[in-house]
């Protein structure tokens, strides 16, 4: 009997496990499927005697209503319950969450780049070099003569073993020297080879970066405008003013007829830039065996507006590098032609002026990696 099947069939579906996934879809396949057992009733239905045809096909859409509903509330129930399940289940949820923890840039890294931008809008693009340089790049190319005094302005760190062979360091980087660093004092006359670009050259830790200068000049076509940034080492007790490393940024421009007013017109857009309209800029009379004229650029002290403290030793100025027209013998050094060409140099540090731009008192602050003073340069 009909009425019999739809009974019993009831009574399972109400009865029936639907507590998880692999029920509910048995369920799904052999109750409301097309090959289900209500799909089977309904074609029964035909043999059903009409004047019963009415009352029993109501029973058995109502069942198929029913199976539906409750099919749709425990799937819903699984997939909420599937959601809030934690993902790994042998995890403490209730723990406080490791912040993400963004980092900032060095203050050296945000002047470096600042100085870059502002060369960079006049047109010098960006060149660089290696630290461990040879004898002839740091000294003699740029004129100072063998065993010259002026050599001894930058205390250096020379690399001993003359930097004949090459080294191995740890991760495959290939080092152009054999031994070991010795500092200070330029070794004796009988300890160094011969300068010259094709003798065996003698390494050191460049103690300026006119190092790249030299580079640019010897292989790149004129003319040239360049800005070079980097790291530089001198034999320095470290102190609050003093570190044995600290970085540069150097500039050269080489053309026909350049003269010095177009030097300091590329100074004072660099200062007026960086500092301000209201900074006055000095060019006072100095040496540097690689420039004729050379100047240091002073501008006003910004700690105290030219007022005159201790940090400018109540002069009102402060220096910010050293500059020049290149002189004719590092041209010639570099195979240009000095009748034919001409160019201004500059090297500024770049301590020096974010000290001065950030009021920083202390040149130590730099290196220490001091999270506080850091942080300082987050919003910068
Ligand atoms: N190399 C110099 C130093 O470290 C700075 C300098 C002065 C660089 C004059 C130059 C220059 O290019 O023309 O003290």
């Amino acid at each position: 009997m009909m009425q019999d099947s739809i009974a019993a069939l009831t009574a399972e579906i109400t009865t029936a496990d639907l507590s998880n996934a692999a029920h509910l879809d048995a369920f799904r396949i052999s109750y409301l499927g097309r090959k289900g057992r209500l799909a089977d009733l309904f074609d029964q239905l035909k043999a059903v005697p009409t004047d019963e045809k009415r009352a029993v096909g109501q029973q058995l859409n109502a069942l198929k209503q029913q199976a539906q509903a409750l099919f749709d509330e425990a799937q819903q129930a699984a997939e909420a319950a599937a959601d809030n399940a934690p993902a790994n289940p042998d995890f403490d949820y209730t723990l406080p969450p490791v912040p993400n923890a963004l980092g900032t840039r060095h203050p050296l890294s945000l002047v470096r780049e600042e100085m870059l931008r502002i060369f960079g809008r006049i047109g010098f693009a960006v060149a660089e070099g290696p630290e461990i340089e040879d004898d002839w790049h740091n000294f003699t190319a740029l004129n100072f003569p063998e065993n010259h005094p002026a050599r001894d302005m930058q205390d250096t760190f020379f690399l001993k073993g003359g930097g004949i062979g090459t080294r191995v360091e740890s991760g495959g980087v290939e080092m152009p020297w054999s031994g070991e660093v010795i500092s200070g004092i330029t070794p004796a006359r009988d300890e160094i080879p011969p300068q010259n670009p094709t003798a065996a050259p003698n390494y050191l830790l460049r103690t300026h970066t006119s190092t790249v200068q030299v580079r640019v000049m010897e292989t790149e076509p004129l003319p040239i405008r360049r800005v070079m940034p980097g790291r530089v080492f001198r034999n320095e007790a470290i102190s609050a003013r003093a570190h044995m490393m600290f970085h540069q940024v150097e500039g050269i421009f080489i053309d026909e007829g350049v003269s010095f007013a177009d030097l300091k017109q590329t100074v004072y857009y660099f200062v007026q830039e960086l500092f301000g309209a209201d900074i006055n800029i000095r060019f006072r009379p100095s040496f540097f065996p690689f420039t004729e004229p050379s100047a240091e650029i002073d501008i006003t002290c910004l700690i105290c507006k030219g007022a005159g403290c201790n940090i400018c030793k109540y002069s009102g100025w402060v220096e910010i590098g050293g500059c020049g027209m290149v002189d004719p013998a590092v041209l010639e050094n570099a195979k240009i032609d000095p009748e034919k060409y001409s160019g201004y140099a500059w090297g500024m540090g770049i301590e020096r002026i974010a000290m001065l731009k950030y009021q920083i008192k202390d040149l130590r602050l730099f290196t220490e990696n001091d999270m506080r003073f850091l942080r300082q340069f987050e919003a910068l």
